[in-house]
């Protein structure tokens, strides 16, 4: 038996915790909502036979892939952590506030670095790997965890000008069915049901969020950027995302990229690409379909920011025609151009029913979106090029494994960053360095 389980199964006899483990997996799995009777019967009939083998001392390897399930779903992911055993780096069922505090996954006890430095946005990092603008980079303790995993380039969680609620649970749901990318430019139709599982570590990881932006009061996240920012070394860049709303979008914008450069931010990246605004009528589409508002508002934080700030633009997937008329604008005023976002695509549970109710739009991420971020990447490279453009490239959509990773680099990226991918596997960074640390 591996020793990991050996010990987890003492740890959970010694504390007194297997009686319960199957009530509080089948709490969580129907935290949102009842799965079909069947495979609700059959996950029961699981977690009786998996508590039964704890109790007797049967448990053998072949029982970590549900011992790691029933233990993330019954709120003791933390335990598997101690042990050195892979699980998601969120807790899904625990609120947006809870989970501010409380990074999960392993944390390695040597951060792993290379030797080499990479230039980006006029800095120089490590091994040029990160985690995108998302709720695993919502606060310094995120921040802290993750550099010590060996993620470099880290976009702290976007931030609002004032306080923000997130949408109604849930948030962030695994998209089982979404084993294989879709082409670029397709529309997804996601069937997504919140009890969905991924085994951590798994490279054919997708997801659909709908946060819709939550934001601490600026006092409060101002003060957490200030501490997150301090935590981060020589050979990370921490840039910090912002997003305006209301009447005077620009002039909100600038407000709030202000507030991040009064914090410490050297480089603001502009979230002009969410696919969860609501509005009265449902979920906008995202800023950057409308170039001349997207233009606005970056001539807007450009004139505000003081020249030494780095700005960075993030977009979506856009189609030719819609790329090739942004980004000879936006190039004079930007240093890094960051994509893609989510894909905003309809999500429904296998009952037809909203995956997140209220809200039939969502944004997809993970290999789903790998091949357009490809394409995004490629075309955004040859516009910049095309146009004697300087600015950097900050990739992201699909990274699950090294081979993802070293793609987007291929195809011009300054940095590339992983959410969903880093969402299953903490441990991505590490394997990427250790594989490409050398070679890249
Ligand atoms: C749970 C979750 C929350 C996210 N929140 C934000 C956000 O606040 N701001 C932002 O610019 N992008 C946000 N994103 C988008 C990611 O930064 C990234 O662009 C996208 O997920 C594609 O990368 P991936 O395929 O590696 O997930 C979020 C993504 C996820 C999965």
């Amino acid at each position: 038996m591996t020793e990991a389980v050996r010990t987890l199964r003492d740890e959970l006899v010694g504390r007194g915790l297997v009686d319960g483990l199957p009530a509080a997996f089948l709490a969580g799995i129907t935290r949102f909502g009842r799965p079909p009777q069947e495979e609700l019967d059959r996950l029961a009939a699981d977690v009786a036979g998996l508590a039964g083998r704890l109790a007797s001392g049967e448990t053998g390897d072949g029982d970590l892939p549900l011992l790691t399930r029933v233990l993330y779903v019954a709120g003791h992911a933390d335990l598997l952590a101690a042990h050195g055993v892979l699980s998601p780096a969120y807790d899904v069922l625990g609120s947006f506030r809870d989970n501010l505090a409380r990074p999960l996954g392993p944390r390695l006890p040597e951060r792993p670095t290379t030797r080499r430095r990479w230039p980006l946005l006029g800095r120089t990092v490590g091994f040029p790997i990160g985690i995108p603008a998302c709720v695993l980079n919502g606060s310094e303790a995120w921040v802290r965890h993750n550099v010590a995993n060996g993620w470099n380039v880290l976009t702290y969680k976007t931030v609002r000008g004032r306080a923000h609620p997130p949408n109604e649970q849930p948030n962030w749901v695994v998209a089982a069915r979404e084993t294989a990318s879709l082409a670029p430019g397709a529309d997804a139709d996601v069937v997504a049901d919140p009890w969905d599982w991924a085994a951590p570590g798994s490279a054919a990881i997708s997801s659909v969020n709908s946060f819709g932006v939550p934001s601490p009061e600026p006092a409060e996240w101002m003060a957490d950027l200030s501490r997150a920012l301090a935590a981060v070394g020589d050979e990370q860049l921490l840039l910090v995302s912002v997003m305006g709303e209301g009447e005077d979008l620009a002039a909100d914008f600038a407000r709030t990229a202000l507030m991040a450069q009064e914090a410490g931010a050297t480089v603001v990246e502009l979230n002009l690409s969410c696919p969860n605004t609501l509005s009265t009528s449902g979920v906008k589409p995202p800023l950057c379909l409308d170039a001349d508002a997207t233009v606005a508002v970056v001539e807007h934080v450009r004139r505000s920011l003081d020249d030494r700030t780095g700005l960075v633009a993030k977009l979506s997937w856009l189609d030719e025609q819609r790329l090739s008329a942004l980004v000879p604008r936006l190039a004079p005023l930007v240093d890094g151009i960051a994509g893609i976002n989510t894909v905003q695509s309809r999500v429904r549970r296998s009952d037809g029913s909203a995956t997140f109710p209220g809200r039939e739009l969502a944004g997809l991420s993970g290999i789903a979106v790998r091949d357009p971020a490809l394409d995004f990447t490629r075309r955004l490279v040859a516009l910049r090029d095309a146009g004697g453009a300087r600015f950097d490239v900050l990739a992201m959509g699909g990274v699950t494994d090294p081979t993802s990773f070293e793609a987007l680099i291929a195809a011009g990226a300054g940095a590339v960053q992983s959410a969903a991918g880093a969402f299953a596997d903490p441990l991505l960074a590490q394997k990427c360095i250790t594989e490409l640390g050398e070679t890249l």
